[in-house]
């Protein structure tokens, strides 16, 4: 069996188990557990906060407006989709409703806690180049509770304690939410990932 093949197989093992986390309570009231996806060997991991409503019920994640935003961008900068894995810092939807309606809920310090040794396991089995924090639960996940995006966005940063090189950006749904302000944001969050994309593309300027 090649490398790969055995990493993907390492990995579905993961998603097997995690399909069943009763790490904290939030799969109480969702409907699966969201794992991540994407090539088991790839270069370009990004990591966003929690699935979303369409990703809660599909079961996949970054399928709904804020992941159809961060698909136009990556094609848009020339990232190509096989070169990535997309997952989340947490795993299971965290939602309150409002009316017939399930609205987003951030999740909190013990809830991101008790996902880390999913994420981890990602890490230790896609062993990307580089790793894209989408917005701030994913920055703090893995760069501590007090990181914040605004300090550290759209710069390659090292982490101790962790393999692979970092970089923070916005989150899509930030740039959805941005009102007037949403051609800005989008611009940001475009050039930032455009950061990823190039530093990838001169892998000497990363540690591995
Ligand atoms: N927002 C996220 O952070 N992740 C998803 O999968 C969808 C929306």
């Amino acid at each position: 069996m090649t490398a790969v093949a055995t990493r993907s197989r390492e990995l579905e093992a993961v998603r097997r188990d995690a399909a069943d986390c009763r790490r904290c309570d939030l799969y109480r009231h969702a409907t699966q557990t969201v794992f991540g996806e994407g090539r088991p060997d790839a270069p370009l991991m990004l990591v966003g906060e929690q699935p979303g409503d369409v990703e809660d019920e599909e079961g996949r994640p970054f399928v709904g407006p804020a992941g159809l935003l961060l698909r136009e961008i990556l094609t848009e900068i020339g990232v190509d989709e096989r070169r990535l894995y997309v997952t989340n810092a947490v795993k299971h939807f965290k939602w309150k409703p409002k009316g017939a309606r399930r609205i987003h809920d951030k999740p909190n310090w013990t809830e991101i806690r008790a996902c880390d040794h999913w994420l981890r396991l990602e890490l230790a089995h896609v062993r990307p180049k580089l790793v894209v924090c989408l917005g701030a639960t994913a920055t703090q996940a893995l760069l501590g509770r007090e990181a914040r995006v605004t300090a550290l966005r759209g710069r390659v940063v090292d982490v101790p304690e962790l393999e692979e090189p970092v970089l923070v950006t916005i989150h899509p749904s930030a740039v959805l939410r941005a009102g007037d302000r949403r051609h800005e944001m989008r611009a940001q969050l475009v050039s930032d990932l455009a950061i990823a994309r190039d530093a990838l593309r001169a892998p000497d300027a990363l540690r591995h």
